[in-house]
């Protein structure tokens, strides 16, 4: 079994207990499914949301509606493919009304599946999209607009943040910005 099959089990066994999940809040607030995250398990890099949205929730998928598109579009026109990469959320159930995950709700899903997932792809390159992911990950104080497109260190990974792809969407000025803080992230890859 090569890295990539075994990763893929590691992350299998980890989602299965999973599946119906009810430790926060979030499992019993008309969510239909887990979205676990997906892409290649031996991903150098993974792009880090903050919760599933209508879309995701119905196809067990993460970002797969506008936002998603947004960001596929934009690997796209980078020079990859989502396949190549692996995309999950901080939080995997759907908030109600797509309101943002509390922080109980942020982290007791970072410390049962959004860490783990980390510990067992074991990237190069973290990818935050929003706040909700970066302020889950470094602090609650953390601001994207001081820290959006600079690299830094997080346990030993490198962590670049940038705008959340739903904010691109209400902002359309500010694309140019997030597709060069991809393009960052992507561009560290080549360089470490
Ligand atoms: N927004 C997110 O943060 N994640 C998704 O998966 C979709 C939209």
């Amino acid at each position: 079994m090569d890295s990539k099959q075994f990763k893929q089990q590691l992350l299998e066994q980890l989602y299965a207990p999973y599946k119906n999940c009810t430790l926060c809040p979030l499992g019993t607030q008309g969510r239909t499914q887990v979205v676990f995250g997906e892409g290649n398990p031996d991903a150098q890099i993974i792009f880090i949301g903050e919760g599933p949205g209508a879309k995701e929730d119905q196809q067990g998928r993460p970002f797969v509606g506008r936002s998603g598109q947004l960001l596929t579009r934009t690997l796209q026109h980078l020079g990859i493919t989502r396949e190549t990469v692996f995309i999950t959320n901080v939080v995997k159930c759907r908030p109600p009304n797509n309101r943002p995950p509390t922080p109980i709700e942020s982290n007791t899903c970072k410390n049962l599946l959004l860490l783990k997932q980390i510990k067992i792809i074991r990237p190069k390159i973290l990818c935050t999209l929003g706040s909700s992911a970066l302020q889950s990950l470094l602090d609650q104080t953390a601001k994207i607009t001081k820290l959006r497109g600079n690299p830094l260190q997080w346990q030993n990974i490198t962590l670049i943040p940038t705008y959340h792809p739903a904010y691109i969407l209400r902002n359309p000025r500010e694309l140019p910005t997030f597709v060069q803080d991809i393009k960052t992230a992507l561009d560290s890859l080549n360089k470490s």
